[in-house]
């Protein structure tokens, strides 16, 4: 039986019915891999529902349009609007919103060019990404024998569909001996990210995650998780990471808009510190959902909300925080 996710979905600037979101067996993306999309969450605070760093979300996906030469006839403000427009005909309160930009129905062969342009924004239920239980408890992972994409095969930093047959290569092999998740190293054998997040360590006190050039995706979560870290008096460093730290590790974290912050109690059947959520993490999981469920006050103006009229947004840069 298929998931339907809601009532109604965005495309090209009109509203369609779930039902009638359909494509072409023979549209470039099938065959080519040629999408980009964006996972974005919105969440029920105490304000009402509020879509966190819309803004960031939409910027990457420009980003990724760019890297692919993929003309998008919509602004970043026009995508933000669809996005809460989206929310707004479909009545949620909180959801996942996902929004796919590809190469549709036009030629056949690789050139992308002579095929449209499609645009669509889907929302969904999504409720914890690797079960209620890991949150608290953590999750059992294992490095993947598949290495994230080499520089200059892939663009790492472009969220592209393509990307993600290499994270299914990573998932499929982890849940297919046992473990929720995968960690892939760089071509260099470095620690790079799991199949569908960004990846922290804690080293002495000291928190780490990999740079940019350890083939990541610039992880929304993860920016939001340094900042957040840091005013909890916690720098993070962007270090290249041997594997071996992971195992040496006293606390190890996920982040990601699906995983929010999800602590890593092993990796390869080695417990990282007391196999369980470290005091650290904890701490910044708290200070991160206390932030996203509204608890605390949107102090980085990283909210959208979605039915109230717009709040005056406070800039990063001239917060300063006790
Ligand atoms: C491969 C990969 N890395 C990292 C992330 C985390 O990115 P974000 O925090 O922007 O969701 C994601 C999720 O989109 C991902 O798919």
């Amino acid at each position: 039986m298929p998931v339907r996710g809601c009532e109604r979905i965005w495309h090209n600037g009109e509203f369609i019915a779930w039902d009638d979101a359909k494509i072409h067996v023979m549209s470039h993306v099938i065959h080519y891999g040629s999408s980009l999309f964006e996972g974005v969450r919105c969440y029920k605070t105490r304000r009402g529902a509020e879509v966190f760093r819309l803004d960031s979300h939409m910027d990457r996906l420009l980003n990724s349009c760019k890297t692919y030469r993929m003309d998008l006839p919509f602004s970043k403000q026009e995508l933000v609007d669809a996005c809460v427009q989206t929310i707004r005909v479909n009545s949620m309160e909180k959801c996942y919103i996902r929004p796919i930009v590809f190469r549709g129905y036009g030629d056949f062969g690789v050139n992308p060019f002579t095929c449209p342009v499609e645009a669509y924004i889907a929302i969904w239920d999504w409720g914890r990404y690797l079960g209620v239980e890991a949150i608290e408890k953590g999750v059992d992972v294992c490095v993947s024998s598949w290495t994230r994409m080499a520089p200059n095969t892939f663009p790492a930093m472009a969220k592209a569909g393509g990307n993600y047959l290499n994270s299914q290569l990573i998932k499929m092999e982890a849940t297919k001996n046992g473990y929720a998740e995968g960690i892939a190293l760089d071509t260099s054998g470095f620690i790079s990210e799991g199949s569908g997040e960004n990846i922290f360590l804690v080293y002495r006190g000291a928190l780490y995650t990999p740079p940019l050039f350890s083939s990541i995706l610039p992880g929304i979560t993860r920016d939001s998780v340094m900042r957040l870290a840091a005013d909890l008096g916690y720098p993070v460093q962007e270090k290249v990471l041997p594997r071996e730290m992971l195992y040496q590790a006293d606390e190890a974290f996920f982040v990601g808009t699906a995983v929010e912050v999800t602590p890593i109690r092993s990796v390869d059947k080695i417990e990282i510190g007391s196999g369980s959520r470290g005091p650290i993490t904890e701490r910044i999981q708290k200070e991160f959902f206390a932030y996203v469920e509204g608890q605390s006050d949107d102090i980085y103006g990283w909210f959208t909300p979605v039915y109230a009229p717009e709040r005056k947004r406070t800039p990063a840069k001239e917060v300063v925080r006790a």
